[in-house]
């Protein structure tokens, strides 16, 4: 993936997906594995889950299949099937370089700031404070479906 994830993670998205907590789409190219993305239809983000609003997580591509529509296509199936539950799709973005193809692909499909500022482990940042950049400090938007 360029980044790490262990099989593991599979097997506990497969499991949660058997109890109805998200759907895992993957994208396959031919015969081999391209790309995933995980439907959270009960966000752990609270600015989304009080208003009901499913979250579109740890979307990624192989770094060789990149720029081919893949991504895009992973975020129109979920959003195809979040329309069918929610009026409105969520997502997050980290805010350092490595998250800044997911920062252009989300603003340019519709995707916008929920207004509630940048958030640190779900926690809403305090002005003044210091926080790493890392995977915890995120912008959470939302698109109208
Ligand atoms: C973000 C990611 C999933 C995009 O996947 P992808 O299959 O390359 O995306 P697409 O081919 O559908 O790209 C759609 C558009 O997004 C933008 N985009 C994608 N990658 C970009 C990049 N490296 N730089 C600038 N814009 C980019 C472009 O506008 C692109 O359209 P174009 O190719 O016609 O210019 C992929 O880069 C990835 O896996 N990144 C690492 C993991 C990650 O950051 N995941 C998001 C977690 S929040």
């Amino acid at each position: 993936m360029g980044w790490s994830k262990p099989e593991r993670l599979f097997h506990d998205y497969l499991e949660r997906q058997a109890k109805g907590e998200l759907a895992l789409l993957v994208a396959r190219a031919g015969a081999g594995y391209s790309g995933h993305c995980a439907v959270i239809w009960r966000s752990p983000y609270p600015g989304f889950r009080e208003r009901n609003i499913p979250e579109i997580q740890d979307l990624n591509v192989r770094p060789a299949h990149r720029r081919r529509g893949i991504g895009s296509s992973l975020l129109a199936e979920a959003e195809r099937r979040i329309a069918r539950r929610s009026e409105y799709a969520g997502i997050g973005f980290g805010l350092y370089a490595e998250y800044g193809a997911a920062q252009r692909l989300y603003i340019k499909r519709g995707y916008v700031p929920d207004g509630r500022g940048v958030h640190y482990n779900g926690e809403p940042v305090s002005p003044g404070t210091r926080y790493p950049v890392d995977d915890g400090l995120v912008l959470y938007l939302l698109k109208r479906l």
